[in-house]
């Protein structure tokens, strides 16, 4: 178990149980979700800070705000779906959404230029979120870069940007975070200032502001959460969180958009599916077929069921069916990642026209705000 979490280090959590006792995150209430996503339903969000104020708002139908940020990197896979489902699941029970593109964090961690990481936000995020049923009209979406086309809210911004460095000392940051690299200063006094922006005058005052993310950004959360009780001026309720664990890899290890075998992208082709499938994803059966039948498979390690289970098998009695019978040993591997392969297929058939729906609706966007 790590002393500290590090967001800009890819680790791999084995004991999540572990990391909410270490560090006093509370169980996120997923039977409380109405018409959850699957993956929501079935407990893949494990953990949150304050929740229960946000359940609050959604039970009584009062304004709170979701917030969250992307780091452009690639290609969309399922992992990130996993990110837009929830976001798009938020815009839908009332919330108002505020979507950013990390593209300053992006440029100062990694070496790509302004516009190439732009170019990826839309054409790998936007428009995959879209399809997924971001309705963008009432979503808050910015860069990191150039927060605001209004000028009174955009200097606000910045201005946060630049007051949070007063609040954190040398010390504290480097306790968080390691070190005084000069690009994760930025990045974390730009993520604080995400996270704490929708509360100032010039966007509407104090308010409920919940934050989904990966259990990777919980040192920017809860610098956050000190920050917002320091700035006495501004009268910040402290924001919320909630974490999902992240989608395990094709095999096994972490998904990563920097190796195109781990991951399932929402562009592969049906001819990339069945062959990433078959050949990479980790199977959790007998190496023979009498074996498998004797001692039957192992479901909890096994990616096809896995992916199955919080993303391409809603029905309940359905999934239970397939763990049984891959258990038992009539199931075999090769039935189980066929079964995995047509689900995932037909969705990509159905999300890769929307796709192009959403494609649209960007360049009308952006032709709007240019
Ligand atoms: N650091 C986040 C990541 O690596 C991106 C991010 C920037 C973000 N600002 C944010 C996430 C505000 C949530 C809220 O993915």
């Amino acid at each position: 178990m790590p002393e500290q979490i590090d967001p800009w280090k890819n680790f791999d959590v084995k004991d999540y149980d572990g990391i909410c006792k270490q560090f006093g995150i509370e169980k996120f209430p997923y039977k409380e979700m109405k018409n959850a996503p699957v993956f929501m339903r079935r407990g893949l969000v494990f953990g949150s800070r304050d929740f229960s104020s946000i359940l609050k708002c959604i039970k009584n139908k009062e304004k709170f705000v979701m917030l969250t940020g992307l780091m452009p990197s690639g290609k969309f896979h399922i992992g990130h779906k996993m990110v837009a489902d929830q976001i798009v699941y938020y815009q839908s029970i009332g919330a108002e959404v505020y979507l950013l593109v990390a593209d300053i964090e992006a440029y100062n961690m990694r070496d790509k230029s302004l516009e190439e990481l732009k170019k990826i936000a839309v054409e790998e995020y936007l428009i995959n979120y879209i399809a997924l049923g971001l309705d963008l009209k009432k979503c808050d979406f910015y860069f990191q870069s150039g927060r605001s086309s209004d000028a009174k809210k955009s200097n606000a911004y910045y201005r946060l940007i630049g007051q949070i460095a007063r609040k954190v000392t040398a010390n504290e940051f480097k306790a968080i975070y390691g070190d005084l690299h000069p690009g994760k200063m930025i990045s974390s006094f730009t993520e604080v200032a995400d996270i704490l922006h929708p509360q100032l005058p010039e966007f509407g005052g104090p308010k409920p502001v919940l934050v989904p993310v990966g259990i990777d950004q919980d040192p920017h959360i809860k610098l956050a959460r000190d920050v917002a009780a320091r700035m006495k001026e501004f009268n910040f309720i402290p924001p919320s969180s909630t974490y999902h664990k992240f989608m395990k890899g094709l095999s096994g290890g972490k998904m990563s958009s920097s190796d195109p075998y781990s991951y399932i992208a929402l562009t592969d082709t049906p001819e990339e599916v069945k062959h990433k499938i078959f050949k990479y994803a980790f199977s959790g059966g007998q190496d023979t077929v009498e074996k498998h039948r004797k001692l039957g498979g192992n479901p909890d390690v096994d990616v096809a069921f896995q992916m199955l289970y919080y993303m391409f098998e809603p029905d309940d009695k359905k999934i239970e069916k397939i763990r049984e019978e891959y258990k038992t040993g009539k199931l075999l591997t090769g039935e189980l990642k066929q079964v995995a392969v047509e689900k995932i297929i037909s969705f990509l058939k159905d999300h890769q026209k929307k796709r192009e729906q959403a494609r649209k609706q960007v360049i009308k966007f952006w032709n709007k705000s240019a």
